[in-house]
């Protein structure tokens, strides 16, 4: 369901690379959403926030690395909203452990928030970072 299309490579290898494997965790999440034979989905969703979690920070610490090499001037947006994400992945983190939402309801939201900024971020803001 959830996947790179052609408009979303930017033409930079290991960004493309990285971006992929996020919209995975998109997919895994969807997946998720979507399993009627699992009651109780508290782990699954431990599980995705985490391992998204940990390979958000690398990538955006290696698409960092890579501005930095280039010199690219709008790196500071760049950061910024990096760090809107991350803080946004722990407010999902720390509202998942107060169990008490509908847990549909959470997946359908993170995976909302997650596919809208990638996206939005994919095309817009690391669409213009220029090829080195
Ligand atoms: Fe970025």
């Amino acid at each position: 369901m959830y996947e790179m299309k052609p408009e979303y490579y930017i033409g930079i290898d290991m960004i493309d690379e990285e971006h992929k494997q996020l919209f995975k965790y998109a997919d895994e999440a969807y997946e998720l959403l979507h399993d009627e034979f699992t009651p109780d989905k508290y782990d699954r969703i431990d599980i995705i926030l985490e391992n998204l979690r940990n390979y958000t920070v690398k990538h955006f610490s290696d698409e960092e690395q890579y501005m930095e090499s280039i010199n690219y001037k709008k790196i500071f947006t760049q950061k910024v909203q990096h760090q809107e994400f991350i803080h946004k992945l722990d407010e999902f983190m720390e509202h998942h452990n107060d169990e008490v939402e509908d847990q549909d309801e959470q997946i359908m939201e993170i995976l909302k928030y997650l596919t809208e900024w990638l996206v939005n971020h994919i095309l817009y803001v690391d669409g213009q970072i220029p090829k080195g």
